[in-house]
């Protein structure tokens, strides 16, 4: 429902110009690299205000080198997906829980305010517009990327007086590729992703730039992520750029799900959101909001109470993590063991959501 109370642009003034050429599809989504033929622009200043949405030709942006966004990382970002289902109808999965998550980050970036639902609406019109681009495939869909950036074509850290939101499109397949095997994991404290009051809540690129060097050196101990820890306690907080979940019997002897709280130093991701919400519906075990340490994980693996680890997220959905790397050890978690039991149903109730078998309020259609 349209939010009378914030100057927002409007759907309804949305202005489209189509691109005169089309370009080839190929069957090779490797992730980000290929976009579609349209991208949504709406630029915001100070002193007019919103302008007009507009969705016209995927092409190169024109900045000022001066601009804020690109010396002092005043910028977000979001991601969903577009999926086609068996009835060949497009959805897209809770994108209003990424609309506010893209509110909060700009209300942290000092970007101006919009009203969630017409931006929403502007990217169903994008998406319709570039439909052919989803593919007819269980394991591949079209990523949305919006963006939001400072324009502000002046040096000086100062709340922007110019800014573009834009939205661009990629079709894409599997986010890992592990060969079937689970994600193995590198964990050292002496990198951190987040901090009490710092962004880790918001989807801002810095969050993303700065841990990059942690990355390679994951790869170079052979592993394919980082798992992010906090604080002298080794407390686990994301697999990569993945929530996590702990499946275990834990210390009290009960079988809980778990995954960190959101105090501000985890991501409110929507897949962790829904496989919260999902577990609980089940009632089956206790699914918790909690603090897990890596001492914690240690210990339960070495009593073998642990059943499962896994990453959610938008990119991959959830991944099993088979081995971390900790203090010189190799930590194996027994995912192929038991043959990912909690991972493959979790996966399936969502994808059946996200590709429209079963109904769900969940889904937004195209
Ligand atoms: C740091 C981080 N954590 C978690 C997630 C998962 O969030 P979502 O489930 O909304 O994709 C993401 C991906 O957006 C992320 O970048």
């Amino acid at each position: 429902m349209a939010d009378n109370s914030v100057p927002s642009f409007k759907a309804s003034d949305l202005v489209i110009q189509l691109s005169s050429t089309l370009k080839a599809k190929s069957d090779v989504f490797t992730f980000g690299t290929v976009f579609t033929d349209h991208m949504l622009t709406i630029e915001w200043s100070a002193t007019e205000g919103w302008q007009a949405p507009l969705i016209q030709p995927f092409g190169n942006l024109s900045l000022n080198p001066a601009c804020s966004s690109l010396h002092y990382g005043i910028q977000l970002f979001e991601g969903l997906k577009a999926y086609r289902g068996d009835d060949n109808r497009l959805r897209l999965f809770r994108p209003m829980l990424n609309m506010n998550r893209m509110a909060n980050s700009a209300k942290r970036a000092c970007l101006p305010a919009f009203d969630q639902s017409e931006l929403l609406e502007c990217i169903r019109r994008l998406v319709e517009i570039d439909q052919d681009w989803v593919p007819q495939s269980d394991s591949a869909s079209v990523y949305i990327r919006p963006t939001f950036i400072s324009t502000e074509p002046t040096l000086g850290v100062k709340k922007p007086a110019q800014a573009l939101l834009y939205v661009i499109l990629c079709p894409v397949g599997a986010y890992f590729n592990t060969g079937g095997k689970g994600l193995s994991l590198w964990a050292d404290p002496k990198y951190t992703r987040a901090w009490k009051g710092g962004t880790g809540d918001c989807k801002m690129g810095g969050n993303y730039g700065c841990s990059l060097s942690a990355q390679y050196d994951a790869v170079d101990y052979g592993c394919q992520q980082v798992l992010w820890l906090y604080g002298e306690d080794h407390q686990i907080t994301e697999a990569g750029t993945m929530n996590i979940f702990l499946h275990w019997i834990n210390e009290d002897g009960d079988e809980e799900l778990a995954t960190p709280p959101l105090d501000g130093i985890i991501l409110p991701g929507v897949t962790r959101q829904s496989i919260l919400e999902l577990t609980r519906e089940w009632d089956e075990f206790k699914v918790t909001e909690r603090y897990l340490t890596m001492s914690q994980l240690c210990c339960a693996l070495k009593q073998q109470r642990v059943k499962e680890l896994f990453g959610s997220g938008t990119a991959c959905m959830i991944c099993p993590i088979e081995d971390i790397v900790y203090q010189g050890e190799n930590l194996h978690i027994p995912c192929q063991e038991e043959n990912s039991q909690l991972t493959s149903r979790i996966a399936k109730e969502l994808t059946d959501i996200q590709y429209g078998r079963t109904p769900s309020d969940w889904t937004f259609l195209v």
